[in-house]
């Protein structure tokens, strides 16, 4: 008699992509605008400049060309595509699902594809998601998209917003592997966060009406001190959490992606956590934050950093309020 137990399945990141916009928005810029100055903006939030999608452009059309990038550098085929998430706050239109469009760009069908919307948490729900269901055994290459538009829902004229945000769009490819690869998530949402960060407007509960005005609802708006207390606790929280929950200590982590919202609290969630000082991976100085890209955007950065086998942990916190944690073992 043999050992009948099979070894565990995981899901691993073959291949990685992204795509931000050429246009830049800078502090500067912003200085011409509202009523504040690249020192406030730098001391505050650590961002320097976001990137801007054109007029005309969307969402999908960041995706597609962070897709065409994994596609070029690692030489990947879309014909071997079974599945493909989108984590958005910002589809194209509200149907079709993005998903959807993209797959149209590309030219594939016969794939299973849909959006996911839990706003900054979106890559970290949709990565958990496209683990699952290659653990599954049923879908081999399953794509794991993070992209927003973002500056279509920003009112130029708010600073207490449009200081923080950008335009970008990030990808992984998740295949099967014997290895270890993504380990565990723990991912958390409550409702609580429903009137400190949301975008009102274009739902059910507020539809498109003639009487409503544009600046109303139509923007993003949040309360940035809650948002902000709130993100601290629970992106640390949860960091220690999913460390514990694998027996992991936070020694052992060789990189800490978290999501880029602003430098201050990335910095307040690492002493929290007590990681070591150059572990941290930020790109927030020239991007903001991208909503949903974030994180596959910092780790398609700085990929040269990582070697096979090193223990990334992704965390982040979003609108909802939702957040979470990840842990993974890189595979490239
Ligand atoms: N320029 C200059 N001064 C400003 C600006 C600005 N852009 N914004 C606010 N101020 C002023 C305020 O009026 C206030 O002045 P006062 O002391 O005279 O009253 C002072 O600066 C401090 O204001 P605070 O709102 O307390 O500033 P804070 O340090 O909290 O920074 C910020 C504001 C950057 C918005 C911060 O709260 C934050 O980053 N919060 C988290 C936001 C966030 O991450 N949102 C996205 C979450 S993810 C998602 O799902 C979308």
């Amino acid at each position: 008699m043999g050992n009948n137990f099979a070894k565990r399945i995981y899901a691993q990141i073959s291949a990685i992509g992204g795509y931000v916009p050429e246009n830049k928005r800078t502090n500067q810029d912003l200085e011409k605008i509202t009523d504040t100055s690249d020192e406030w903006i730098v001391k505050r939030t650590g961002i320097k400049e976001r990137r801007i999608l054109e007029d005309g452009l969307a969402t999908s059309d960041m995706a597609v060309r962070a897709i065409q990038n994994l596609v070029d550098t690692y030489q990947k085929k879309l014909c071997d595509i079974d599945a493909l998430i989108v984590a958005t706050s910002t589809p194209d239109m509200l149907m079709p699902a993005t998903a959807n469009i993209i797959c149209e760009k590309l030219g594939i069908d016969n794939v299973w594809a849909f959006d996911m919307n839990a706003a900054c948490s979106g890559f970290l729900y949709a990565l958990d998601m496209g683990a699952s269901l290659v653990e599954s055994n049923r879908y081999k290459n399953v794509l794991v998209i993070g992209a927003d538009k973002i500056s279509a829902y920003v009112d130029i004229n708010d600073r207490s917003t449009n200081i923080l945000f950008g335009d970008g769009a990030g990808v992984v490819w998740l295949e099967p592997t014997k290895e270890e690869g993504i380990l565990d998530a723990l991912l958390q949402s409550n409702g609580s966060g429903k009137d400190f960060l949301n975008i009102e407007a274009g739902g059910s509960l507020y539809p498109a009406s003639a009487d409503l005005p544009i600046d109303e609802k139509h923007y993003i708006k949040q309360d940035g001190r809650i948002v902000f207390k709130n993100a601290i606790q629970a992106m640390s929280e949860t960091c220690l959490n999913v460390l514990k929950q694998n027996d992991f200590s936070i020694e052992q982590v060789d990189w800490l992606i978290p999501h880029q919202a602003n430098k201050r609290i990335i910095d307040a969630v690492g002493n929290e956590i007590g990681i070591e000082e150059g572990k941290t991976l930020v790109n927030i100085e020239h991007y903001g934050n991208t909503i949903a890209a974030t994180i596959p955007l910092c780790m398609w950065e700085n990929v040269s950093k990582f070697k096979k086998g090193d223990l990334l942990m992704l965390t982040a916190f979003g609108a909802g309020f939702s957040w979470g944690a990840s842990l993974l073992r890189w595979s490239i």
